[in-house]
């Protein structure tokens, strides 16, 4: 069987839907060798449809059919056409109610598409096209309906039954079965629909909204994790505040449920009052989670709460505008958890990520704008470019109207938009018309793929006492577009004196206004500001905060960067100086094994270890040496042995030459009992555990009796975690396998924890060579059905360890073939994503390319591909 080619989707073709649903009425069976689903659908014609008379086509995934009623009177096999994906009912009327009975088997339902079960229990994932694996459906996001949901199954085994909305009737049946019925009364995408069925235990707290209003806020998880639910408990009321004070909103059914399941194929999920979540992603305590699955799970029960307006009372008119609801909510969750805790430290985060895996995404062969023209299946396109470079969009939007006027824009887009299924376009509108601004040249953002980059020079008159300033912007060609034309920019910057002060910002022709950082609009190719009254050639501190999604080529000297690290008022530009002198020293000595450490890296690294006054969270940020993941992105035709031992080396440098100022820090930071999740607890835990970890580096004894202390006595996960991860890459190999045995004895029993045990070995140069990992993949707890298990396991060898991924023979490269070739048919989402290390091979040195495109060739060859993966190795090897 050889792989035919997928369809490719143009968002040119989209149509107005030829029939919409007005009520779905859904009533399941569940047993343990299947589920029988009745479908109920009240449908008309679409006024607004060009084909009247067409045939009525309702979209299906692996269903078998058992019968279809068309207003009342069963169809016979020649009134219908059942193929694989469609149910086609040549000749209906306007207006007509449809019954159908399929019978699915959800707990042979590997690829947790649709409905499935998790251990034990039953559950939903829907978005994006996964309720056709459930019944025929006219599955797309503009098709908005009703939806009343009876659930029945064993009593026993099932005591609790959920679905959208709220319960309005529930009773016993014969046999030990029970049934509950639930309405919601928000007409919603098939996307959006959930049920669950399982032995849950509840947790239950209230809100009150800002009309006054009580709702019974529920969480649901297995009896084993009665214990994990206070924090996410904890985000969503402070989402819910939070989301009134901002936004101006309010909850709007009377229930909010939230339910734990552990094999989940994404994060979260933001189906209509009943959230379903990945158990990594909501459960938490301090003895067995750490600080950044607390941060995270704090961002993601907010990102899904916000969903409820951005997303679900105002939807996405196709699968095209995806970021009309990822990228906006992923706006709102970083601007909630920025409030929560340390602004800069949220955008450095950001910034990170953006910078490290959504660059290198728009360098490759996937590729795609914000608003994608074309796809395969749209599962590939749940992306950093879609959430990530979309927040970014909706954020600089936010610059360029200002806190005020965006608020009007995003009231005027909820108000007009409510109840609908808009277009990206449709928002970008919204923000126009409430402030005024024309945006048409903003929206290539939307349309053009690939990170512009800005090239600036300077040059200071000092007889005029002006600094001029030139910046020129190009977008590099991406996969199907060149010649790409100039975007509007906001380029937010300052201008540091001689003793570290802001200079205040006048362009020639203006009046002095005193202000420090001015937000410049870049629209053509290339732009010259001139700025006078400037006493001395000034440093200058570019894209402030980060204002764009963009790189910044300026050429500071590394005198320049240490003086911006300790005096620009900008936090984030602070960092970024760090960042890049660290980068710079890193470079020289890649493939010079003998040249020296920039002695002013370590100067600079020691003034922020002995500086107890400045923000300890930045300096946190601060400390941390640019990872091999980030080097690798910026560079050209990267080596990555050579990038690893050079970083290795700096590591080394600094640990040696500050190894009492890591003591004295270590000592130092010790947040008092109990365990918080702010923002300077945070940064205390992590700098303790930063200095640890670069002691343990060198082999340093001394460390190691700390270390082996910490892991002993450690009250909460990140302590814990922190010193096994210091361990298992120091060169104290008895010690490292005892901590490593110890840990596993204790935790065995969470899978939680047993993730984070994989993948602090997996993504270990020490403990993370293939035989190691292939060893990890027998490991008892090991599970190739269980997403997290693969992603702790597969995910970090290939997009953490990079050292042996790349193994220069190829033997990582083929490692990764084979899982995805395996996981390609029992989970081809999973698998999918596993490609994207290989997918960007064009990038690196020759000796790495090779390699990489016979494995990704060895993929592309095997039999019976998925669309998902088929549409990610072709692309990448075209
Ligand atoms: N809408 C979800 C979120 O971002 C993501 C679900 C994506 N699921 C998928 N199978 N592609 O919160
Ligand atoms: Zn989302």
């Amino acid at each position: 069987m050889r792989t035919s080619q997928p369809k490719t989707i143009y968002l040119s073709e989209y149509r107005v839907p030829d029939f919409l649903v007005d009520h779905a009425d859904l009533r399941f069976e569940l047993f343990e060798d299947g589920a029988r689903v009745h479908s109920s659908l009240s449908i008309r014609r679409n006024p607004e449809a060009h084909g009247q008379g067409s045939p009525l086509e309702l979209n299906g995934d692996s269903l078998q059919l058992q019968s279809v009623h068309l207003d009342g009177r069963e169809l016979a096999k020649d009134e219908y056409e059942d193929r694989s994906d469609l149910l086609v009912v040549p000749s209906v009327p306007d207006a007509f109610e449809l019954r159908v009975v399929t019978w699915i088997e959800p707990q042979n339902n590997t690829r947790l598409e649709g409905l499935y079960k998790s251990s034990g229990m039953f559950c939903t994932q829907c978005e994006a096209e996964g309720f056709r694996c459930i019944t025929f459906f006219p599955d797309r996001p503009d098709v908005m309906a009703r939806f009343r949901t009876r659930i029945e199954a064993d009593k026993a085994a099932y005591p609790v039954l959920l679905s959208n909305g709220n319960p309005v009737d529930s009773g016993e049946l014969d046999n030990g079965r029970h049934f509950v019925t639930w309405e919601d009364p928000f007409p919603k995408p098939s996307y959006l629909f959930a049920l669950v069925a399982g032995a849950l235990v509840e947790k239950n707290d209230t809100f009150r909204t800002m009309s006054g209003r009580e709702i019974d806020l529920r969480i649901y998880v297995e009896p084993r994790n009665a214990d994990k639910t206070a924090h996410a408990m904890d985000s969503l009321k402070r989402s819910m505040r939070w989301d009134e004070e901002t936004y101006g909103r309010e909850y709007d059914l009377d229930i909010f449920m939230i339910v734990a399941v552990d094999d989940f194929n994404m994060g979260a999920m933001e189906n209509k009052g009943l959230n379903i979540f990945n158990s990594s992603c909501v459960l938490a305590r301090p003895e067995s989670e750490t600080d950044m699955a607390f941060q995270r799970i704090e961002a993601i029960v907010a990102h899904e709460y916000f969903h409820n307006w951005s997303g679900n009372r105002v939807t996405c008119r196709d699968w095209f505008q995806l970021s009309l609801k990822e990228g906006f909510t992923v706006f709102r969750d970083s601007q909630f958890s920025a409030d929560m805790g340390s602004p800069t430290v949220k955008r450095i985060e950001d910034a990170t990520l953006l910078r490290t895996a959504q660059f290198a995404e728009d360098a490759g062969p996937m590729a795609h704008p914000v608003r994608p023209a074309s796809y395969m299946e749209i599962s590939n396109f749940y992306t950093l470019t879609i959430y990530e470079k979309g927040n970014e969009v909706v954020r600089m939007i936010h610059t360029l109207l200002g806190p005020e006027l965006f608020r009007k824009g995003s009231d005027l887009y909820f108000e007009r938009h409510d109840g609908q299924a808009v277009t990206t376009d449709d928002f970008v509108r919204a923000m126009e018309d409430a402030s005024g601004r024309d945006l048409s040249q903003f929206r290539l953002w939307y349309e053009q793929a690939g990170t512009p980059v800005l090239t600036v020079e300077d040059d200071y008159d000092e007889a005029s006492q002006t600094y001029r300033l030139t910046v020129a912007q190009s977008i590099p060609d991406t996969p199907g577009q060149t010649g790409k034309k100039p975007q509007h920019i906001p380029f937010a910057l300052g201008l540091l004196a001689a003793n570290g002060t802001d200079i205040p910002l006048t362009l020639a022709g203006e009046h002095s206004a005193g202000v420090t950082t001015r937000v410049l609009e870049l629209t053509e190719k290339s732009h010259t500001f001139e700025f006078t009254g400037i006493a001395s050639r000034p440093v200058p501190s570019l894209l402030r905060n980060f204002s764009a999604p963009v790189r910044v080529n300026y050429p500071w000297t590394r005198d320049q960067l240490m003086f911006l690290m300790s005096h620009d008022s900008d936090g984030f530009n602070r960092w970024d100086a760090g960042q890049r002198l660290a980068v710079e020293v890193i470079r020289e000595l890649s493939g010079h094994a003998e040249a020296e450490v920039d002695p002013r890296l370590v100067e600079a690294s020691r003034t922020l270890l002995n500086d107890r006054d400045a923000d300890q969270a930045l300096v946190a940020k601060m400390l941390q040496l640019p990872t091999e993941a980030y080097l690798i992105e910026l560079a050209d035709k990267p080596d990555v042995q050579i990038i690893h031992h050079a970083r290795e080396r700096v590591v080394k440098v600094l640990a040696t030459a500050l190894r009492e100022e890591l003591l004295d820090c270590y000592r130092r930071q010790q947040p008092a009992e109990p365990y918080q999740v702010t923002p300077e607890d945070v940064a205390s835990r992590s700098l303790r555990n930063m200095a640890l970890s670069w002691l343990l580096h060198i082999g340093d004894e001394g460390a190691l009796s700390l270390a082996l202390g910490q892991f002993e006595s450690a009250t909460n996960m990140t302590d814990q975690a922190g010193a096994l991860r210091a361990l298992v890459n120091s060169p104290f190999e008895a010690e490292r396998g005892r901590a490593l045995e110890a840990f596993y004895q204790r935790w065995h029993q969470d899978p939680q924890v047993v993730e984070q045990w994989f993948s602090i070995q997996a993504a270990s140069p020490v403990t993370g060579d293939l035989p190691s990992v292939r060893r990890l993949l027998e490991h008892e707890a090991f599970d190739w059905k269980n997403p997290n298990k693969i992603r702790s396991v597969v995910g970090a060898f290939a997009g953490q360890n990079l050292v042996h991924f790349h193994d220069q023979e190829g033997s990582g490269y083929r490692f990764l073939a084979d899982t995805i070739r395996r996981l390609d048919d029992s989970n081809p989402q999973i698998a999918a994503r596993l490609a994207a290390p290989l997918t960007r091979w064009r990038k690196f040195a020759p000796v790495y390319s090779e390699g990489m495109r016979k494995a990704l060739e060895s993929v592309r060859d095997k039999d019976g591909l998925s669309r998902d993966v088929y549409e990610i190795v072709h692309k990448s090897l075209a």
